[in-house]
C-alpha cells in the first residue's frame, strides 16, 4: 500500500481525557486490560473492522490496520485532568460500570493514573463539588497551565504524539455569539478579559490542545470546537477537531431506523425518546441548563434524515421528543424507549416500540479509542479542522452551519465517509458513492 505522505506511527502516543469518569475509566481499564489479552475491545472498528479496498478482480477485504497506520495499543499512555482527585483505579471502582474482577488485573497501572486540576467553573455545572480545581484568575490564565500540563505530561511520558479527548460532563448551553465565537482574534481577546459568559471552560482545554499540537475530540454536546473561530485555531496550527457527543444508545438507533423509515417512504408523525439513567452524567443532565445541551444535541438528528421539505407527505410537522430522566438505581444501565408514530398506505397510523437496555460506558469506550486512534491517523495524515469522517461515532456531527452545510446524521451515509477517509489515506481510492 502506498500511503500518500502518511507518517508512520511511531513512538507513544498520550491520550489525555478530560474527566475521569465512567466513561473514561472504562475506555483506559478496557484498554489495559486488552493489553494484557485479559479483555477484547468489542464494538471498536479500529480493532474489529474490514474495509473493502479495490474493485473488481483488486477488490479485497483488509482490516483497517492493514490499511492505515494506527497506533497500537502498547504505545498508548493515559493521562487526565479531573475535578475529583481519585485515581483511575479509585474512580473506576466508584463508577461501578465494570465488575471488580475486570479492574483488578490493572489496578496497579490505573494508580498510577492520577487527574491533574481541571480547568473547571462551577457555573458550568453546579452538582459538582470536587475540589482537585486550578487556582486561575481568568480563562487565559486556564489555557496557559493547561498548555504547561500537556507539555509535562509529553515530556515525562516520553509520547511523541498527544491527542485530548473530552469526556468530562455536559457543560449548560452556550448559544454561539458571533461577537466572540466567529473570529480566533475575538475568542482570544474574550478569554484575557475573562468573558465567563461565552467562554467555556471546555474551550480552554481546546484551545491548549491544539496550540500544543494535539488533535481534540469533544465527546460530549458542548459548543466548544464547534465555533468559526476554533476551525481557525484548528487550521492554523493544522489540527483535527472532531465533535459532538458520543452516538452510543438511542441516538444510535436512531440514526440507524430512521432510514428504513426513510427508504420505504412511509410516514412519521411522532418520535418520542425518553430514557432513566443514574450515573453522575445523569446527575449533571438533572440540571435543567445542562440538559439543554444534551437536548440540542439529541434533537438534530431526524431532521437531516427525515426531511420535510422534501416529502411534506410524508415528514411535514413530526412531533419529536426527547427527555432524559435521572434514576439512581440503574447507575450505568441506562434504559431508552422510542415510540415512533408512523403511517402507510392512505395514512393508516401504525407505532413501533423500541426499549433498548444499554449500558452506557460499554457502548462508549470503543467510540474513545476509535476518535483517538483516527484523529492521530488523521494528524499524521495533514488533516486539519473538522473531521466529517468521524460524525459516525457522533451524536450531533460539526459542520459549517455558517455556509449553510447540512450535518450527516444517516449512520450508513457516516459509515460510507469513514471507509472513504480511511481508503484515502491508506492511499486507496475513496470509490463508494454516498447516495
Ligand atoms: N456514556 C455515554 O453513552 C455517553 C454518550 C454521549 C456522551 N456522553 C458524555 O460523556 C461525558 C462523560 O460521561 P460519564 O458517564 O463518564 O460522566 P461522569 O459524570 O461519570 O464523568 C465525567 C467526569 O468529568 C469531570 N469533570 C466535569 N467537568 C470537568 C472539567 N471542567 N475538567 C475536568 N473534569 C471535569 C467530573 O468530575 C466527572 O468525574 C458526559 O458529558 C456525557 O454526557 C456519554
Amino acid at each position: 500500500m502506498k500511503h500518500n505522505g502518511l507518517k508512520p506511527a511511531e513512538g507513544r502516543l498520550g491520550i489525555l481525557i478530560v474527566g475521569c469518569g465512567a466513561v473514561a475509566t472504562t475506555f483506559m481499564t478496557g484498554v489495559l486490560m486488552a493489553r494484557k489479552g485479559l479483555a477484547k475491545p468489542i464494538g471498536s472498528v479500529t480493532q474489529y473492522g474490514k474495509i473493502r479496498v479495490g474493485r473488481g478482480e483488486a477488490k479485497q477485504y483488509l482490516p483497517v490496520s492493514d490499511i492505515v497506520p494506527l497506533a497500537k495499543l502498547d504505545d498508548i499512555v493515559f493521562g487526565t485532568w479531573d475535578v475529583y482527585p481519585q485515581n483511575a483505579f479509585q474512580a473506576a471502582m466508584y463508577a461501578e460500570v465494570l465488575e471488580e474482577k475486570d479492574i483488578i488485573p490493572v489496578k496497579d497501572e490505573l494508580q498510577q493514573i492520577i487527574p491533574m486540576p481541571a480547568a473547571f467553573d462551577k457555573n458550568y455545572a453546579k452538582r459538582l463539588d470536587g475540589d482537585n480545581v486550578k487556582n486561575c484568575q481568568t480563562r487565559w490564565q486556564m489555557v496557559e497551565s493547561l498548555r504547561q500540563d500537556i507539555r509535562d505530561f509529553k515530556a515525562k511520558n516520553n509520547c511523541s504524539r498527544i491527542v485530548v479527548l473530552w469526556a468530562a460532563s455536559t457543560e449548560i448551553y452556550v448559544s454561539v455569539d458571533e461577537k466572540v465565537h466567529y473570529q480566533l482574534s475575538d475568542l482570544e481577546a474574550a478569554m484575557k478579559a475573562d468573558d465567563r459568559e461565552h467562554i467555556a471552560p471546555s474551550m480552554c482545554y481546546a484551545y491548549a490542545a491544539l496550540s500544543e499540537g494535539a488533535p481534540f475530540i469533544m465527546g460530549a454536546p458542548n459548543t466548544t470546537v464547534d465555533i468559526p473561530a476554533m476551525w481557525q485555531l484548528a487550521e492554523q496550527t493544522r489540527m483535527p477537531i472532531a465533535g459532538k457527543d458520543f452516538k452510543t444508545g438511542q441516538t444510535l438507533v436512531k440514526s440507524g431506523f430512521a432510514p428504513i423509515i426513510d427508504v420505504r417512504n412511509l410516514g412519521l408523525s411522532g418520535w418520542f425518546s425518553t430514557n432513566i439513567l443514574g450515573n453522575r452524567d445523569g446527575l449533571v443532565l438533572d440540571e435543567p441548563e445542562n440538559f439543554r445541551t444534551k437536548e440540542v444535541s439529541k434533537l438534530s438528528t431526524l431532521e437531516t434524515i427525515l426531511k420535510p421539505d422534501e416529502q411534506p407527505d410524508l415528514y411535514q410537522d413530526y412531533y419529536h421528543k426527547v427527555r432524559i430522566n435521572y434514576y439512581p438505581p440503574r447507575n450505568d444501565n441506562k434504559e431508552g424507549w422510542d415510540n415512533i408514530d408512523i403511517f402507510g398506505w392512505m395514512n393508516y397510523p401504525m407505532q413501533i416500540k423500541i426499549n433498548f437496555l444499554c449500558r452506557d460506558s460499554i457502548l462508549a469506550a470503543p467510540l474513545c479509542l476509535d476518535l483517538c486512534l483516527l484523529s492521530d491517523l488523521a494528524a499524521r495524515a495533514g488533516r486539519y479542522g473538522i473531521q466529517r469522517f468521524l460524525s459516525f461515532f457522533l451524536k450531533s456531527p460539526m459542520h459549517d452551519y455558517t455556509q449553510g452545510e447540512e450535518a450527516v446524521n444517516n449512520l450508513y451515509q457516516q459509515y460510507t465517509m469513514l471507509k472513504n477517509a480511511i481508503r484515502e489515506m491508506g492511499g486507496f481510492e475513496a470509490d463508494e458513492e454516498i447516495d
